[in-house]
């Protein structure tokens, strides 16, 4: 049985049959997933599927592309989300500097701010970092992120920092692009990096791995990641799914 740890089932795209797809998990060997919050609104879809579902956890978190929508009012509201019990993160969090907006400082202070509250809470964070490798691994650095724990999701920059990461005790979430075939990159972490400090996800509805490429992703689909990074580590699918999901639970404290 496999963990998913990030999701996005709050997307509209599975508006039209959520029921349907969530209801399909467990008779298909998906155990648990996370549904992941990346504004004020999918935050409180994700705990609303959480209170629907009881194999769905959340977390809870504004991702850094919309961190302009942050103000204390807002964010103190957040705080009290995080704390909710089927609330098992603090993300999706980060620095996402492909697009121009919103301004780099603006991100950097509500990643600092939610990194702040993770701690708090004594959570786990779930991170996003795009194009802002030195300025997320200095911010986790200065605030002393490794107390608090987490995941790098999609995780997208270089063995060495995979291994920084990894001596810091986060985990490194490998999802569909890992099949494609101009990889290279993301095939070389998973190669370096222990299989004890991996975890599955898919980022449904996005990233669709081979050979679904470019269609709407889910769940369902964890199964070839774990073919492809069991053939990358030359162990088999049985041990990459085993020991991922003790990771998983590991990560997200969830036992049960
Ligand atoms: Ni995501």
């Amino acid at each position: 049985m496999i963990i998913e740890t990030h999701a996005h089932y709050d997307d509209e795209v599975f508006d039209a049959d959520r029921e349907i797809v969530l209801s399909s998990m467990c008779d298909n060997g998906i155990m648990y997933l996370v549904n992941v919050g990346a504004s004020l609104e999918s935050t409180a879809a994700s705990i609303k599927l959480a209170q629907q579902y009881s194999y769905i956890y959340a977390a809870a978190g504004v991702h850094p592309s919309h961190t302009d929508q942050l103000n204390e009012d807002n964010f103190e509201w957040l705080c009290e989300q995080c704390k909710k019990e089927k609330v098992v993160a603090v993300g999706e969090i980060g620095l996402d500097y492909h697009w121009e907006t919103p301004e780099k400082d603006v991100q950097k202070r509500w990643f600092g701010r939610q990194l702040d509250l993770a701690r708090q809470i004594k959570k786990p964070v779930i991170i996003h970092s795009r194009d802002a490798a030195k300025d997320t691994y200095d911010i986790i650095t200065e605030k002393n992120a490794a107390q608090i724990g987490g995941v790098i999701h999609c995780y997208s920059y270089s063995v060495s920092m995979a291994l920084d990461y990894v001596k810091m005790g986060f985990y490194i979430g490998i999802g569909g692009v890992v099949t494609f075939k101009n990889s290279k990159k993301v095939r070389e972490v998973v190669k370096a990096v222990p299989i004890e400090n991996i975890v599955l996800e898919t980022d449904s509805p996005y990233l669709a791995p081979e050979p679904h490429r470019g269609k709407r992703n889910t769940s369902l689909n964890l199964v070839h990641i774990a073919k492809e990074i069991a053939a990358i580590k030359m162990i088999s699918y049985d041990d990459v799914v085993c020991i991922t999901t003790k990771n998983a639970r590991t990560l997200y404290g969830i036992y049960q």
